[in-house]
């Protein structure tokens, strides 16, 4: 992908100062002075007053002032690598073409080059990375038909299934506005009225919650897509990636234990792993549902609260991806890379999931407001396709869109001055049909709790006594009228979960009575020593 340009910085066919020459490692302005003295301010006397005319100390000061996009307003700490997908070309025994037309997956042993971006959710650009929290799993795909996003977490579903609940979830995640301080109590009065929570919060805060690196960890696409075939039949499709290198997540503990000495594990695993040549992989699967709303299953294929069962919807391996080359710019590449569900190729497309939809609002809105209106001439973001478009200016407008052989004065569309002409069609169009009424409602089969039960049931000893000791401590912190309500879910989700939930709980609160006691008593012998020492 160097070819692109990731690291020239220069346009093609834009002139540009010889490397070799002997002057190269002079330093300059942005506008090509030399610079002579790089160590001192003019001033009138060696004591000063500055003058404002001095061009090289604004343009460098005034440049560092501006370092700084605004960080992402969720997954702002991230971990980036540059690598390869190779396709399978089948879905189980039969060609993937039955299932899709994306040109990317047909071949067996045909490669996209892409960049992934891991990342942590909720706490800002230097936050520790052993943090409770999903991880980001952002693969971006530069296919010959453009890009393709894969905008993934660690974890298979989701807290909610409404995009328009998102940002209440986050700020309720997200620090204290008034102390700036994580709170479990706000973070547990949201989930006590968001039962479709349970599961993932079941995921959470066992160690699933903290997975052991970046390269230790699977990714999952949460959300439902489609895939569509030349004959515009479409499929729903649910995404995986499972790592080679096997899965590992922490206990508290065990968190607590690395964060005492390094707070940025995972970035540095990362990184020296690929230095070293040890190339993590992953392999993309893929379940598959036909394209309806399967009135037999107990959930909504569209709920990106629920797991497809395994069982009954086998994952299959279509390809594989190998991180082999760090960034070397990491604001570049990993700070200005942006990814958005909406960016598919033909032959991958949406579903009616709901938060699929509003996310796919929300990426390429913050994008054009962190990055800039055009964002995607950045190399990391440029597609390695054929890019031609009429939309023109704005600001940082890098260069024009333009294909070779076309009349530049024509940015319009439809024209017979040359200018650029629609794509012919790549199968025939998926139209599905819709009758509904407008409304404001939740999905039918909401089945918050069953699923929650299942995953708690599911887990080994060591990860439910971690989940319980978790959510204890984590619900301590909160007020009993929270308490009693997410007792009452857990009791829901699974009778024995909700007990030790319970029972940890009363433990806990008799704990923090003797703690109050001892403390009162210690108070006490002090305010006695104090009486008896005054005169
Ligand atoms: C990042 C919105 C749900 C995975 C972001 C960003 C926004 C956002 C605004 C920052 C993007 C940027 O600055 O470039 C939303 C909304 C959601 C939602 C509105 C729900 C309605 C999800 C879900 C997943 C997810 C369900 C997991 C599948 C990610 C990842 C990133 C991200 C991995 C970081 C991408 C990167 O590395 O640059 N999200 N999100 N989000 N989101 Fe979401």
């Amino acid at each position: 992908h160097s070819s692109s340009g990731i690291n020239s910085g220069k346009p093609e066919g834009q002139g540009q100062a010889d490397p070799t020459a002997e002057n190269s490692t002079i330093l300059t302005t942005r506008q090509g002075h030399p610079v002579y003295d790089n160590q001192n301010l003019r001033t009138v006397g060696n004591r000063g007053p500055a003058t404002l005319e001095n061009y090289q100390f604004l343009e460098k000061m005034s440049h560092f002032d501006r370092e700084r996009v605004p960080e992402r307003v969720v997954h702002a700490r991230g971990a980036g690598a540059h690598g390869v997908f190779e396709a399978y070309g089948t879905v189980g025994d039969e060609p993937i073409s039955k299932y899709t037309r994306a040109k990317f997956l047909q071949e067996k042993g045909k490669t996209t080059p892409l960049f992934v971006r891991f990342s942590t959710v909720i706490h800002g650009n230097h936050s520790p990375e052993t943090l409770r929290d999903p991880r980001g799993f952002a693969v971006k795909m530069y296919t010959e038909e453009g890009n393709w996003d894969l905008v993934g977490n660690n974890l298979k579903i989701f807290f909610i299934r409404d995009a328009i609940k998102f940002p209440d979830f986050i700020h309720a995640f997200k620090p204290d506005p008034v102390t700036n301080i994580q709170d479990p109590e706000r973070q547990f009065d949201f989930i006590s009225h968001t039962p479709e929570a349970m599961h993932m919060i079941t995921f959470l805060f066992s160690p699933w919650g903290i997975p052991a690196t970046y390269r230790h960890m699977q990714g999952s696409g949460v959300n439902t897509y489609k895939w569509v075939n030349k004959e515009g039949e479409a499929v729903l499709v649910k995404y995986h990636w499972e790592p080679l290198q096997g899965i590992k997540n922490l206990t508290t503990q065990q968190a607590q234990e690395i964060q005492g000495k390094n707070f940025n594990h995972a970035t540095q695993d990362l990184y020296e792993a690929i230095e070293r040549g040890e190339y993590p992989e992953w392999e993309l699967c893929v379940q598959i549902m036909s394209d309806d709303d399967h009135p037999e299953l107990d959930f909504d294929p569209l709920d990106d609260t629920k797991l497809w069962p395994k069982e009954q919807f086998p994952w299959y391996p279509v390809g594989k991806m190998t991180l082999n080359r760090n960034p070397v710019n990491y604001f570049a590449e990993v700070e200005q890379s942006a990814f958005g569900t909406g960016v598919l190729v033909d032959g991958l497309d949406f579903s009616d999931d709901k938060m699929l939809q509003g996310r796919t609002f929300s990426y390429s809105d913050t994008q054009r407001y962190r990055v800039g209106t055009n964002y995607l001439q950045l190399p990391i973001n440029r597609p390695i396709a054929h890019v031609a478009t009429n939309q023109r200016d704005g600001q940082m407008a890098y260069h024009q869109d333009i294909a070779p052989g076309t009349n530049p004065h024509v940015n319009y569309e439809p024209s017979s001055l040359g200018g650029l002409r629609e794509a012919p069609k790549a199968g025939k169009d998926y139209n599905p049909l819709y009758e509904a009424r407008l409304v404001r409602q939740k999905i039918d089969r909401q089945n918050d709790f069953k699923q929650a039960g299942e995953t708690y049931r599911n887990m080994e000893q060591w990860e439910k006594d971690d989940l319980i000791a978790n959510l204890t401590d984590a619900l301590s912190h909160c007020n009993t009228t929270i308490q009693e309500k997410m007792v009452g879910m857990f009791f829901q989700c699974d009778q024995e979960y909700g007990q030790r939930v319970a029972d940890g709980l009363q433990a806990a609160a008799e704990r923090m009575k003797e703690t109050a006691g001892a403390v009162g008593d210690a108070n006490q012998a002090v305010d006695m020593a104090e009486d008896k020492a005054k005169p």
